[in-house]
Parts: C-alpha cells; structure tokens; sequence
C-alpha cells in the first residue's frame, strides 16, 4: 500500500510518519511537506534511510504540482496533516490560513478522487476539537456538536473539513475524519504554550500568559494522538468522524506551574524561582475559553486508550527539550526572533 502524509515534516506529522514507517514494512510512506517555518526535515532523522519511507518537497497550494504528483505515483491513500496550526499567526495572516488549510485541502481532493489507485484507500483528514468553539464550564465536545469556529484557524479547518465531508457525499469519495484537543511532546515549535514555556524558563525570559490565565484545553500526548490516527485509518468507519482526547483538562495557569516546578526540579533550580518569570499580557483576541474533548466513540468502537498519565507526559516532554538544546537553538534562530518580537513585544 502506498500512503501519502502531508505535513510530515511538522510536530505531529513527524510522529505519524515514525509510527507508520516503524510498524508498517510494507506499506511505503511518501512525506510531502514544503518546510515552512514549522516543518524540519531534523525531525525524521532517526527514519530517513528507511526503505520504505521517502521524502517530497511542494506545497499543497499549488494544483498542478500536487495533480502531478497524484498522477505519477497513484497513492492508494491519503493522511493529511499539512496546515497552518498557529492560531495566532492566524490573528495576523489570515489568508495564509485559507490558501493552505482550505485550498490546499480542496487541492489533495481533487488529485485524489482523479488518480486514486485503489477502491480500499482513504482520505483521512487531520483536524481539531476547535471547529466546535468554545464551551463555558460543563460539557464537552462530541462528534455532534455543532460546528461553531471563532478564531481564522479554526473557521479555516472547519471549512476543510466540510469540504472533506462535501466530497464524501456528493462523489462517494472514502474519507475519515478526526478532530483532536491540543497535543504536547517532542519536536513542537516553540511558539505553543508548552514548547515556549520551556524555551523561556530555560533561558529564564518572561513567561506570557494570556489574559488571567484562565483559559481550559485538553491535553494529550502526540503519540497517543498517532496511535489514534493509525487505529481510526485501520479500524474507522468510511464516512465517520472520531473524536480524540485525553480527558486531560488544565487551565494554563496550573499548566505553566506544574511546567515551572518540573523545569526547577530538573534543572536544578531552588523551588518557585521560575514561577517568578510568569507574566500575565493582554489576551488573545476571541480568546476560546474551554476545549474538552468526549472520546467514548473511539474508545468503545475502536478500543483507543492513551499510554500516559499527563505529569508523566510532561516530564517525559521537558527532558526531550533538555537533552536536545541544538533542536531547539536552531528552530529558535533567525525568523523565530522576528516572529517573538512582533507577537510578545508591545503586549
Ligand atoms: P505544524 O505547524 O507543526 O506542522 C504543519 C506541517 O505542515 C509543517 O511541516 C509544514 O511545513 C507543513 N505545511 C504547511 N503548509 C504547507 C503547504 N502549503 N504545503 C505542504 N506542507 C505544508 O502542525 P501540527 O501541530 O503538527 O498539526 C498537524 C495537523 O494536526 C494540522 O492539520 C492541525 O490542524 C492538526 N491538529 C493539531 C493539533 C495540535 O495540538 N498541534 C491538535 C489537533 C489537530
Ligand atoms: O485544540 C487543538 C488546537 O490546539 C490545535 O488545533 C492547534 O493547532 C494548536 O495550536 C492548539 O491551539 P491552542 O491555541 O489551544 O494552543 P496554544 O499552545 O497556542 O495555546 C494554548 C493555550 O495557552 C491557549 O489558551 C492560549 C494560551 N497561551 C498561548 C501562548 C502561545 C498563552 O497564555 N501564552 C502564550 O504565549
């Protein structure tokens, strides 16, 4: 079976490829990825002399690139990750968030249901629990919630999503859909809370939480995110979408404490001393109070449990960031900076 991964050079995308490189000889695994600022080709070392894997750089924008690539090599399926993820970045560019998230999407479409080689192969399609909008203190978001986006990245995703259903209903094309809280681990780009907040206590900058630090997300370990995606691409039902989530709930606030009493801990610091770092700043604008994902249905149809109790995770997350300073050095060098100045300079 031949499957392309978009966006496999990127935080989650590079957990998927390793998985499905690792555990599935027999399936070759073609990446394409345009490197943006977010992916990093230093990600898939550890895979990228495998023979059943291969890279390919282009973007997914660009028709007649991707109906080429779709025309040569007949991929049997599809998992597509390639997005803009920043929600910020999305406050400040917008269309970048529609050519990629959507277009891009509507592209891969198209080349697919033109060349796909094999009636068994899938569209899956990677999405987020942000398409539902924000809950207030009770509930969480089930595959039935209605769609509600606020914020351009995720009035972007959501229309991706609906044109992945659209071509479902109106082609019979075979797609899945996933929609999954927020992700931490390894290889994610310091400009999310998580892999910031660990950059910045290391080199003891200002810790920005937004508004009171109020805000609610849903916390789950990106291999346990890959683990999803590879259950619901083998297991799944044509034409569903699966919920994912480690009904794991934390408000930034508890989040950046235990993050700052782990990172003491581990560096050797006395305790409290980075808590000190935390500065509140002015919130994001339609700042999504709460996330909580409900699971139950991939859970109970497919059998999907998470590995990792979130303290556990966290830890594991932080000495990946410590023991690799070079990823981080290199990521952090050049546009990043011009990018932190812009976001956090007159905040
Ligand atoms: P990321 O920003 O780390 O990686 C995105 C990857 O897509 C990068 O490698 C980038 O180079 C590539 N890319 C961007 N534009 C492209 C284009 N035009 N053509 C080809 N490649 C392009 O993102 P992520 O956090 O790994 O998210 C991956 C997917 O999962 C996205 O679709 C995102 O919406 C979804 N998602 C993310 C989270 C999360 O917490 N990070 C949660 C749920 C869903
Ligand atoms: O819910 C899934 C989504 O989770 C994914 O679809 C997105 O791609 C991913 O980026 C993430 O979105 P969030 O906006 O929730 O993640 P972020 O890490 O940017 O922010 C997490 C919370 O922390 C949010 O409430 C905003 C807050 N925050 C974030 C940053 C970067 C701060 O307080 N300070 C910061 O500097």
């Amino acid at each position: 079976m031949k499957i392309l991964i978009t966006g496999g050079a990127g935080f989650i995308g590079s957990h998927v490829v390793r998985r499905f490189v690792n555990l599935y000889p027999n399936y070759e695994i073609v990446n394409l990825d345009k490197l943006t600022y977010a992916g990093n080709l230093e990600n898939l070392k550890d895979i990228e002399h495998m023979d059943n894997y291969r890279f390919v750089k282009g973007d997914i924008v660009d028709s007649n690139f991707i109906d080429d690539l779709f025309e040569q090599e007949k991929f049997d399926s599809v998992i597509h990750l390639a997005a803009e993820s920043h929600v910020d970045r999305s406050i400040t560019m917008p269309t970048e968030f529609v050519l990629t998230n959507v277009l891009g999407t509507v592209n891969l479409l198209n080349a697919y249901k033109a060349h796909r080689n094999n009636e068994d192969g899938i569209f899956y399609h990677v999405s987020t629990d942000e398409v539902y909008g924000e809950l207030t203190d009770e509930g969480k978001f089930l595959e039935t919630t209605p769609y509600d986006p606020n914020s351009p990245y995720s009035a972007s995703k959501a229309s991706s999503d609906h044109f992945v259903r659209a071509y479902h209903v109106t082609y019979g094309l075979p797609v899945k859909i996933s929609n999954c809280s927020n992700n931490y681990g390894s290889h994610h780009f310091p400009e999310k809370l998580i892999p910031l907040f660990i950059n910045n206590i290391r080199h003891k900058k200002p810790l920005p939480v937004y508004g009171k630090g109020e805000n609610v997300r849903d916390w789950l370990f990106v291999e346990d995110h890959a683990s999803a995606i590879d259950v619901i691409f083998h297991k799944g039902a044509v034409g569903d979408t699966y919920n994912i989530g480690g009904n794991n709930e934390w408000r930034n606030i508890d989040l950046v404490k235990l993050l700052c009493k782990q990172m003491d801990e581990k560096l050797g610091r006395t305790e409290g001393e980075s808590e000190q770092l935390i500065t509140y700043v002015t919130d994001r604008a339609g700042h999504d109070y709460r996330y909580a994902i409900d699971s139950s249905k991939l859970m109970n149809e497919l059998g999907w449990r998470p590995s990792l109790q979130f303290e556990e995770g966290l830890s594991k997350t932080i000495d990946w960031y410590l023991e690799n300073e070079e990823w981080l050095d290199h990521v952090t060098s050049g546009q990043y900076r011009a990018y932190y100045e812009q976001q956090y300079a007159n905040r």
